[in-house]
């Protein structure tokens, strides 16, 4: 088997590796200048197609007229040369008889039915005009002319040449006898018609070419139309399923590789659709699961202070008023609940002592009560869900006019849902008894509150937190009329 091995080393013949590199590399060249080329797929396959097609059509025409033009030379050379050679048996007879009527009369006959030949000379030796089919011609010396060589055998020659100011082509036939030259029939032939043909030929071919031409273009067009539409419609369905549309269906119209294309893309469709809505279903569960877990873990905050409990889910309903009433969008209002539900969250790290402890803190605890808005901010910051509420959580005990904690932030540069809770979480810690002062009455928090506009809180959030108050007691004055 080492001969395999040497006739593969000699390097006769390409291996297939490669003649398949070979024609790799040719194909990703194609693809590459086929990429390059401008325009849409419909441009691109349009403009290679009437490519080949005008290639195609230019090169057969070429071919074509070049056959034409030689099939009418050849046509021409073959009856000129059978009138010349036909006429130079009988002349040699005829000379060496000396009979000139029947030259005469040769050179009469031979022209007179064929409209192109423009004259028939018959000459001897010396060139010397014996007949001519123009009667007044003879006895003249017939003038040689050179010209540009058509063709030539041992029994005719042909050249073109222009005698008498006329484009010629001039047929000489040698008259021999008995291996004696004694004279030529000089024959010529008119190269108009002959030209005129050869255009003719040529127009006609042309107007063949435009004609295939112009169905190649209408049929390229026409596929080029059959074969895109399907993949033109197909881009349309997936941007429409990109923007979130998932009902969408193409039309199928063909049972060929792009009608299964389709009828894949359909169901594709059908099926992303179906599991965008066991996803968003999944989501909702797993939305609401999360929501009660936040609920369950404010509870279990509320419930750790003996007098907070529920305050979490009140400051969430007066929040969210204020938030309905500054024209928050459903969105931001269930985040804004959520972050009701954590602001306090930090507490978890104050000692329960502190937390429940009956009197008034001293110093020490106190300062351990205001840890808790960045002890919720790092418990909150644990979980990549939850870091949008880090800032209400951080900040919900800022004031307006920069005297809070923990940053000692001011104005605007609280964020609004900090900016609403505090004043829901003050007014609560108001209202609410304590085992050292009892709770105050709406009026006197509402007053309190105006008294604090401008300085712990936001006038806008404040105003609009008065409003929800009268709001909410308007609506349970009205409740507790409806049930009496
Ligand atoms: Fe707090």
């Amino acid at each position: 088997m080492q001969w395999h091995k040497y006739l593969r080393n000699e390097g006769h013949y390409p291996s297939s590796t490669e003649e398949e590199g070979s024609r790799g590399g040719l194909r990703s060249t194609l693809n590459r200048w086929f990429e390059k080329l401008p325009g849409g797929i419909r441009f691109k396959l349009a403009f290679l197609t009437l490519s080949l097609i005008a290639l195609i059509t230019t090169g057969s025409s070429l071919v074509a007229i070049r056959i034409l033009d030689e099939a009418l030379l050849h046509s021409l050379v073959q009856r000129g040369s059978s009138l010349a050679v036909g006429a130079a048996t009988p002349a040699g007879y005829s000379i060496l008889s000396g009979d000139i009527l029947a030259l005469d009369n040769l050179a009469a006959k031979l022209t007179e039915a064929q409209e192109d030949v423009i004259y028939l000379a018959i000459l001897d030796q010396e060139q010397t005009v014996l007949a001519h089919n123009r009667l007044e011609a003879a006895g003249g010396r017939f003038e040689s002319l050179s010209g540009r060589e058509v063709t030539e055998t041992p029994d005719f020659s042909v050249q073109k040449v222009k005698r008498d100011g006329r484009s010629t082509f001039e047929f000489l036939a040698p008259i021999r006898f008995a291996g004696r030259r004694l004279g030529e029939v000089v024959v010529g032939i008119d190269s108009a018609p002959y030209r005129a043909a050869k255009a003719s030929a040529r127009n006609r071919m042309t107007l063949i070419s435009l004609l295939a031409m112009g169905v190649g273009l209408g049929g390229t067009l026409l596929l080029v139309t059959r074969f895109t539409q399907p993949i033109k419609r197909l881009a349309t369905g997936v941007a429409r399923i990109r923007g979130g549309d998932y009902d969408v269906q193409v039309e199928t119209i063909s049972r060929d590789e792009l009608g299964e294309l389709t009828t894949s893309f359909n169901a594709m469709a059908r099926t992303i659709g179906a599991q965008k809505e066991s996803l968003e279903g999944s989501a909702r569960e797993l939305e609401e699961a999360y929501i009660s877990t936040v609920h369950i873990l404010a509870a279990a905050l509320d419930a750790r202070d003996n007098y907070t409990l529920n305050h979490s889910a009140r400051v969430a309903a007066l929040s969210l008023r204020v938030g309905r009433r500054l024209g928050l969008e459903q969105n931001e209002l269930r985040d804004l609940e959520i972050a009701c539900f954590l602001h306090d969250i930090g507490k978890i790290r104050v000692p329960d002592i502190v937390l429940n402890k009956p009197g008034p803190l001293d110093a020490e605890e106190a300062r351990l009560i205001r840890l808790h808005p960045e002890h919720g901010a790092e418990i909150i910051g644990l979980a990549q869900s939850l870091h949008k509420y880090v800032p209400v959580v951080l900040h919900h005990h800022e004031w307006h006019d920069g005297s809070g904690y923990p940053k000692g932030l001011r104005g605007e540069e609280i964020p609004l849902f900090a900016r609403i809770v505090a004043i829901a979480d003050a007014y609560d810690a108001m209202t609410s008894s304590r085992p050292y002062r009892p709770g105050r009455s709406l009026e006197e928090a509402i007053e309190e509150i105006r008294a604090y506009r401008g300085k712990q809180f936001a006038p806008r959030v404040a105003d609009q937190f008065i409003e929800a108050l009268k709001e909410e007691t308007e609506e349970e004055l009205s409740f507790m009329g409806g049930t009496l």
